[in-house]
Parts: structure tokens; C-alpha cells; sequence
């Protein structure tokens, strides 16, 4: 570019020259000077010079036109080249992809001072280091974790969806629990992020990671196990009112052989192995029921001086066959009839469960006489041929079980099947009336109590002594059933 405008320059100069020169031939030609041949030599060398100059000046055009067009080749060629790598690229991530090493799978367990963290890999525990674009605190407890061939996490996935399930045998502290495997083999497990909030109770199924110990979730239960509700009932003697008699036959029968087992054994005694708790509806059956159960937990707790949970299965036979009413074939009855037998077992073996470290257990059958009707009488159906014999083998094979003690309860015990309350088994029973005045009025003083917020005009009228208007209404209530009784 600079070298054709310096020739355009020295041949517009020349051009000037040969301009002037011309003139002053012109000049001299006119003022007579004469030396012809000089100038004209001069004119005709530089007339030659201009047109090498011309002739230069194409060729530096055309230099320049071969320039640029091939300028634009030259940027077409970067782009095709452009784009042969990035087709090179993709083809070389396809082919790493296709032959990069297996990665392996592993379930994070915690986070070390020094950021690294440590997983379980097939079993073993390994401290790895996290792939930089891991948020640490993205990592949850029993969480699956990719790891790559340096067994770097460098990827987070969820909770395994499968594994085994162990049933909850005890919470160990707010981090670990105590379960149980297949064959009763017992396993210290570590609780998973996604149960460290959850509520969980003994006996609850939870789906266990074998490789890590980490439980993750909490299951559904069974159906039968549903109905099998366990509790720690929180109810007192002293809450129940005007049974004093009763309750002291249940404590004998039930309480003492827990509590002085020793002397049992000493004396050769054979404790009950359950009682028999029946009378009409609304009595107190099942508040005395759980009251054993609390009392003996306290109690036991008191003579060990260790802290005692006793455990309370509740069985409540109409609500087993409840689920078959209406639904008459034979087929769903054969199936009632398994289920209902399997529930039988379940329950004693879950009382198994409980009694193993010595917690006692009260395995409560409510309206028993629903479950256990005597045989053959075909007030119900063939339930009772299958589902009287299983309680009968369980119950003949408590003694074995230690700590655990069933109590029944029923309306109408002429309809038991009488083998159930033969001597050995529920052979103590206890019947718990209707409430006499005297035992309504102590029944009435557990309820109406002086902390409760009287009208002030009845507490005037007893000059503001609320236990004294207490016991009026108690007393005034009474006299009125007994007048209509
Ligand atoms: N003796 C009592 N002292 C205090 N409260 C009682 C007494 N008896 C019954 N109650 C009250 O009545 C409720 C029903 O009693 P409970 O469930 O023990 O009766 P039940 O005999 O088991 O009846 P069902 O035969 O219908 O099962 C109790 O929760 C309690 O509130
Ligand atoms: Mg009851």
C-alpha cells in the first residue's frame, strides 16, 4: 500500500517535471535559445521513467488484489479449521467416554476437618477427596456418592431404593439404633439423614444398606402388624377409681411374679400366664390393662435401678375381622383364616422381641371373645378352628418366653372357646363389675376435681371452697343414678 502511493507520488512528481520542463522548451523555443537535443533527451528518459513507473504501479495494484483475496482464503480456512476441531473435540470426549474405567458407587458417611470425606465402598470405608464442583454440604448421611477411577466423589446421586429390611429393635441414641437382620441376628445401624428427624418406634421396618449399616427409610407396615399397636401407656392406678379389690388380684397375678421372680423360682411356683379381665362395657378393663403395664416398668425400674420400658401390645380382635365384613366367599374367609393365625403368631413373636433384654411385656387381647369363640358353635365361622389352636401352642409356650404376660379382656366371656382360659393358660380372671355408689363416687373424684374452672356462682354458694362444691356435685350426681337405678 505505502509503496504504490510513494510511486503514485514520484509520478505525479514527475509528471510535474516533465510538465515544466516542456513549458521551459516552449519558453526557450520562443526566446531563439537553442540546444534542442538536449531537453528532448531529457523528456524522452523521462517518459520512459513514467511508464516503468505506470507499469509498477499496476503491478503493485495487482499484488494487492492477490492480497486480499487471499486474505479472505485465509479466514475462510480458519473457520473450516474452526470447526475440524471442534469436531475433533467431540469425537475425542465420545471416545474417552467409551473407554473411561467403570465408576463406583459409594454411600457417604461423614466430612473430615481437612474437606475430605469418608464413604463406604462395597463394604469398606474409605476417606476420598470431593471433585471441587461437590458442594459439601450438599452431602447427605447414607447418600449415594459416584466416585471416579482416583475415587474422587465427583458426582451426588439419591438413597439407594433397595436393600434389606430390619426392624427397629431400639434407638441407641439420636444417631444409632439396635436392629434386627433375618434369623434374629442383631446389627448396630447408623441412622441415614433421611430418619434423623423421622419419629421411629420399636418395631418400625426400615430399609437397611448392608454394604454401609446406614438405614434410610422408614417402610410401610404390614397389615397385620398395623393393628398391633404398641405403646407405653401412661395410665396410673390412681387414675382408675373404685376397683381397689381388682386391681389388687391383677397386681398379685400379674405384677408380683415380675417383680419377685426370684422368690418365684425359689418357691417353685409357676406364675400365671395371663388373666382374664371381663365385665360389661366401659368398666376400666383396658385402663387397668395399661395401668399393669406402667406399674410394672416403674416398678422393675425402681429394683434395678436401670431405666425399665415395658411394652404393651394391644390387639384388638374386631378390628382384624372388621376388614373381612361383608366380604362373605369362601375364598377371602380361607384367606382371613391364614392371615389371621400368621397375625397370631406375629404378635407373640414380637413380644419375644420385646422381653429379650429383660423390658417386660403385656400382650393385650381386647374383645377377646371375638377372636377366640369356643369351636364348632357356629355363632361365627370356621375362623375360630384355626385361630383358637395357634393362640393355644403360643400361649402353652410362654413360660419359655420370660417377661411377657397376656392379659385378656371380654363382655361376653361365656363365648370364649373354653380351652383359652383352661389352668395354665388365661386361668386367673378377674371380673371387673359396674361401679357401686361407693365406687362411682371414687370413680367421679378422679374427673371432677377442684383445679377445674367452677362458675363463680357455685363457688359462692359454697363460700369460694371449690373441693367442698367438688364433692357436692359428686355426691348430689351419685344420689341421682341411684335414685334412677
Ligand atoms: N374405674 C374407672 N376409673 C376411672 N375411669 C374409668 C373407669 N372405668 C372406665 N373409665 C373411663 O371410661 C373409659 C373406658 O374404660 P375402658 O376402656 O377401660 O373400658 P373397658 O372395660 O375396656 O370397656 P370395653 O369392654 O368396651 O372395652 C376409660 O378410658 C376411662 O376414661
Ligand atoms: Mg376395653
Amino acid at each position: 500500500m505505502a509503496e504504490s502511493k510513494r510511486s503514485q507520488n514520484r509520478l505525479g512528481a514527475l509528471r510535474e517535471s516533465v510538465k515544466k520542463i516542456t513549458e521551459r522548451l516552449s519558453d526557450g523555443n520562443m526566446n531563439g535559445m537553442k540546444k534542442p537535443d538536449e531537453p528532448s533527451r531529457e523528456v524522452e528518459k523521462l517518459r520512459i521513467q513514467i511508464q516503468s513507473m505506470e507499469e509498477e504501479v499496476r503491478r503493485l495494484q495487482h499484488s494487492r488484489y492477490q492480497l486480499d483475496h487471499a486474505n479472505k482464503q485465509n479466514e475462510k480456512l480458519a473457520i473450516t479449521l474452526q470447526e475440524a476441531k471442534a469436531q475433533i473435540q467431540a469425537l475425542r470426549d465420545e471416545v474417552d467416554k467409551l473407554t473411561a474405567p467403570p465408576s463406583s458407587y459409594g454411600i457417604f458417611s461423614s466430612l473430615n476437618d481437612d474437606g475430605t470425606a469418608n464413604v463406604y465402598v462395597s463394604g469398606r470405608k474409605m476417606k476420598v477427596n470431593l471433585h471441587p464442583a461437590i458442594e459439601p454440604k450438599a452431602l447427605r448421611k447414607g447418600q449415594e456418592v459416584v466416585l471416579n477411577e482416583a475415587f474422587n466423589i465427583i458426582e451426588i446421586k439419591g438413597f439407594d431404593a433397595q436393600g434389606e429390611v430390619v426392624k427397629l429393635r431400639d434407638l441407641l441414641d439420636d444417631k444409632r439404633a439396635l436392629v434386627t437382620l433375618h434369623y434374629d441376628e442383631e446389627k448396630v445401624a447408623e441412622l441415614g439423614e433421611p430418619l434423623l428427624g423421622e419419629r421411629l418406634s420399636v418395631g418400625d421396618h426400615l430399609l437397611y444398606d448392608t454394604r454401609s449399616g446406614y438405614v434410610v427409610e422408614k417402610l410401610p407396615k404390614s397389615e397385620a402388624e398395623e393393628l398391633v399397636l404398641e405403646e407405653v401407656p401412661d395410665v396410673d392406678y390412681e387414675h382408675i377409681g373404685g376397683l381397689g379389690k381388682e386391681i389388687e388380684q391383677v397386681r398379685d397375678a400379674v405384677e408380683l411374679p415380675f417383680l419377685h421372680a426370684n422368690l418365684v423360682s425359689e418357691y417353685k411356683l409357676s406364675p400365671p400366664k395371663g388373666v382374664l379381665l371381663y365385665g360389661p362395657p366401659g368398666c376400666g378393663k383396658t385402663l387397668i390393662a395399661k395401668a399393669v403395664a406402667n406399674s410394672i416398668a416403674k416398678k422393675l425400674g425402681h429394683l434395678t435401678g436401670k431405666q425399665v420400658r415395658s411394652f404393651f401390645l394391644h390387639v384388638k380382635g374386631p378390628e382384624l375381622l372388621n376388614k373381612y365384613v361383608g366380604e362373605s366367599e369362601r375364598q377371602l374367609l380361607n384367606k382371613y383364616v391364614g392371615e389371621s393365625e400368621r397375625q397370631v403368631r406375629e404378635v407373640f413373636k414380637k413380644a419375644k422381641e420385646r422381653a429379650a433384654d429383660g423390658n417386660p411385656v403385656i400382650v393385650f387381647f381386647d374383645e377377646m371373645d371375638a377372636l377366640f369363640r369356643t369351636r364348632g358353635s357356629g355363632i361365627s365361622s370356621d375362623i375360630e378352628s384355626t385361630i383358637v389352636p395357634q393362640f393355644l401352642s403360643e400361649i402353652d409356650g410362654v413360660e419359655r418366653l420370660r417377661n411377657v404376660i397376656v392379659i385378656g379382656a371380654s363382655n361376653r366371656q361365656d363365648l370364649i372357646d373354653p380351652a383359652v382360659l383352661r389352668a395354665g393358660r388365661l386361668d386367673v380372671k378377674i371380673k371387673i363389675s359396674r361401679p357401686d355408689a361407693h365406687a362411682a363416687k371414687e370413680i367421679f373424684s378422679k374427673y371432677i376435681i377442684q383445679e377445674l374452672p367452677f362458675a363463680q356462682t357455685e363457688l359462692d354458694r359454697h363460700s369460694g371452697d371449690a373441693r367442698a362444691l367438688a364433692e357436692r356435685l359428686i355426691g348430689g350426681t351419685v344420689d341421682s343414678m341411684n335414685a334412677h337405678s
